[in-house]
Parts: structure tokens; C-alpha cells; sequence
């Protein structure tokens, strides 16, 4: 249904899309996540070309709508987009807001629209607020209509764009059962949400969007239950990352240990584990990987904290050549950390960087 080949977005100042690949099917519903703003909006203005890609092509249905002479109107009928923000016509009544484009652009009589907007509006459970205008409705409520209005056209495709971040908590579960219903009438859908619980429910597939393109993608257990890629877990798990390099033996040491202190103070983590982040730090890279490295080294310090689980872990790279910290003589750092530590791995890797790697979990 929809090809999309090195897509790449830039702006004056950020390169949100850098190289973005998809192969997207008939009925499939994706949920889009990511950081704010790792560029989920403007991959699916891209989609429908509200935003112009800077290169990389789309194909929609067979038709390659990045291709200059491609019809924009005929894109857009293919394909509808429900905003955050709804974009009602606010001087128009509900059903008005729903017939304008079938009546415009299809053709349609206004008796065959209103007739087709009534029951749209049926489906999404506004029959009675037909002839209101949309600021005598509720943000659900507009929502619901934003879609029926929509779904007017007949798409074979719906982009949503956050879709339920502008509600009361109290509305959000309104909108999202009307998602909900289309997804399971076949449309194909793309859903860009912050709500991964709904993420999660409503889609087949997801993209986890990162560093300029998609990250990580599978079906929503593989994503939620067990992502696979550093950023993807990260995030999924909502882990609170300080992360520094060390390239010199006289680096700033103070400063190392006073910034854990500020990350700790900033995530309102316990003094205890703070003073344990801090010691694993000076045990084990100070005391013992640290003297172990020749002159010219690559260290990368990643200190991880799950507020949900209330533990943290410390993960060390580093190249050179490989080096279990466990083998080390220096009894005393290691007894220190094998006291804090619930657990301790090692593994050699052989990534383009680094070629050891540690992990400590914190108790
Ligand atoms: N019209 C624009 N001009 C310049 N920069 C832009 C424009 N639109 C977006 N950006 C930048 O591109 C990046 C990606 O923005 P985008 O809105 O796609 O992120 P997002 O993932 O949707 O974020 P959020 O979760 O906060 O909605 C951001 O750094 C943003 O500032
Ligand atoms: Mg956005």
C-alpha cells in the first residue's frame, strides 16, 4: 500500500528524517513512537506531503507521489489526516464540517452528503450534535467529528497525528474506541501516539522512531515486551540515561562523580543508590579498567535508572584489548562492587567502537 525508499527530511537547522524505509500493507495499523521530536510528525506529513521531502520517494498504491508531477488532490483523497488540534471549520455546523469536501471535491450531491455525514456521525455516536457548531462541543466530541469528517472521503488510508493529546483524560477514551473500530473495519492506518498502552492495543506493527529513522520495528509484543535495540529498551522502559565519554586518563573525575550526584538529585533518587552508581563508577572504571587501558582509549559510561522499577544499572564500554573486569587483582574494588552489585556481566564485543563491555545492576 504505501513504499517508502530513503526518505529524508531536512530544515534549515535539524535533519529530523535522514533515511527512513517502510514497506507498509493493506490493513495495516502502525503506531509510530519515539522521543519528542525524533520527527514522528513529519514523517507522516511527508507521508501525505503536507511537507515536502527533501529526497527519497513514497509510493502510495502504486503511485509515486513524491514524483513532481504527481497530482497532490488525488493523494490527499486517497488519504486522510486526523490532526491534535482537530482544524474544524469553526464557523460551520458539525454536519456542514462533515459534507464540505464530498460536495466540493467529490461532486457529491449535498442530499447524498448529508445523508452519508449522518451516518458517519452515527458511527462515532454525534447523531444529536449534528447541526451544533463546533465550539458548543466537547474536545472528544470535536475529535470524533474531526474523523467522521475524514472518513467522509472515502480514504483508503488514515494518518493520525496524536490524535487524543489535546483531551481531558476523561475524553481520550472516546476517541480512542472510535480509532479502535476503524482499525478493525481494515482500514489502513498510521497512529502517531504518546499513549503506549493504546500503542500498543490498537496496531498490528510499530515503529520506533530514533536517530533519523526507524529504529526498531516489530509487532507491539516484540516492541513493548522485548525490544531488542539500546534506544528502543531505553525508552519503552522509560529509563532516566546519563551518558559520558572518557578519552584520557586525566579526565575530569569530580566532575564525573559530582554529575551522577545532579542526574540522581534530578530523577529524585535515593541517596543510597546514588553513593552505589557513584562507587561502581570509581571501583570499577577508575580502579580497575581505567589502569588497564593504554594512553589513547575509548571509554563510553552509560548510567541507566528506571523510575518504575527503582533500580539502576551501569554499563561501561570500552576498546582496547579484552579485559574482564572480574579477572582483575584488585581484590578490594571488587569486593567493594560485588557487595552493591546484583549482578555483574562481561562480555567482549566487537562493535566499530568498543570491544569490551560491562554491565552492573545496582541493588
Ligand atoms: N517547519 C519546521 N521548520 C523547522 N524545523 C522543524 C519544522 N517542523 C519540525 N521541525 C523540527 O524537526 C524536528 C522533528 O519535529 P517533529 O515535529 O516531527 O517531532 P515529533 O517527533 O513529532 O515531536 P513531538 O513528539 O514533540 O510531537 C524537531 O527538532 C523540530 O523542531
Ligand atoms: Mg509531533
Amino acid at each position: 500500500m504505501i513504499t517508502i525508499n530513503h526518505l529524508r527530511k531536512e530544515y534549515p537547522n535539524v535533519t529530523p528524517l535522514k533515511d527512513v524505509n517502510a514497506e507498509i500493507n493493506r490493513g495495516d495499523v502502525i503506531s509510530v513512537i519515539g522521543p519528542s521530536g525524533c520527527g514522528k510528525s513529519t514523517f507522516i506529513r511527508c507521508i501525505n506531503m503536507l511537507e515536502k521531502p527533501t529526497s527519497g520517494e513514497i509510493i502510495v498504491d502504486g503511485v509515486k507521489i513524491t514524483d513532481k508531477k504527481c497530482p497532490i488532490n488525488l493523494v490527499r483523497q486517497k488519504m486522510g489526516m486526523v490532526f491534535q488540534s482537530f482544524n474544524l471549520f469553526n464557523h460551520m455546523t458539525v454536519i456542514e464540517n462533515i459534507m464540505a469536501a464530498p460536495v466540493e471535491i467529490l461532486g457529491k450531491s449535498r442530499q447524498e452528503a448529508y445523508d452519508a455525514g449522518m451516518e458517519l456521525l452515527r458511527t462515532v455516536g454525534l447523531t444529536d450534535k449534528a447541526l451544533n457548531y463546533p465550539d458548543e462541543l466537547s474536545g472528544g466530541q470535536k475529535q470524533r467529528v474531526a474523523i467522521a469528517r475524514t472518513l467522509a472521503m472515502n480514504p483508503e488510508i488514515i494518518l493520525f497525528d496524536e490524535p487524543t493529546s489535546a483531551l481531558d483524560p476523561t475524553m481520550v477514551g472516546e476517541v480512542e474506541s472510535v480509532i479502535k473500530d476503524l482499525a478493525k473495519k481494515g482500514l489502513t492506518m498510521i497512529v502517531v501516539t504518546h499513549e503506549m498502552r493504546f500503542a500498543r492495543e490498537i496496531a498490528n506493527r510499530v515503529f520506533y522512531l530514533d536517530q533519523g529513522g526507524i529504529y526498531e520495528e516489530g509487532t507491539p509484543e516484540q516492541i513493548f515486551d522485548n525490544p531488542q535495540k539500546e534506544r528502543t529498551i531505553q525508552f519503552i522502559r522509560q529509563l532516566k540515561v546519563l551518558d559520558k565519554n572518557i578519552e584520557s586518563h586525566d579526565f575530569d573525575f569530580i566532575g564525573f562523580v559530582s554529575s551522577i550526584e545532579e542526574f540522581g538529585r534530578k530523577h529524585c533518587i535515593s541517596q543510597r543508590i546514588i553513593y552505589h552508581m557513584q562507587a561502581v563508577f570509581e571501583e570499577f572504571c577508575v580502579q580497575i579498567i581505567l589502569p588497564q587501558l593504554p594512553e589513547h582509549f575509548k571509554m563510553n559510561v552509560m548510567v541507566e535508572y528506571s523510575p518504575k522499577e527503582d533500580v539502576a544499572e551501569v554499563k561501561i564500554k570500552y576498546d582496547g584489548g579484552q579485559f574482564d573486569p572480574m579477572t582483575s587483582d584488585n581484590e578490594l574494588s571488587l569486593q567493594i562492587v560485588d557487595n552493591i552489585a546484583e549482578s555483574i556481566e562481561y562480555s567482549a564485543i566487537s562493535s566499530e567502537e568498543y570491544t569490551n563491555f560491562v554491565s552492573i545492576k545496582i541493588k
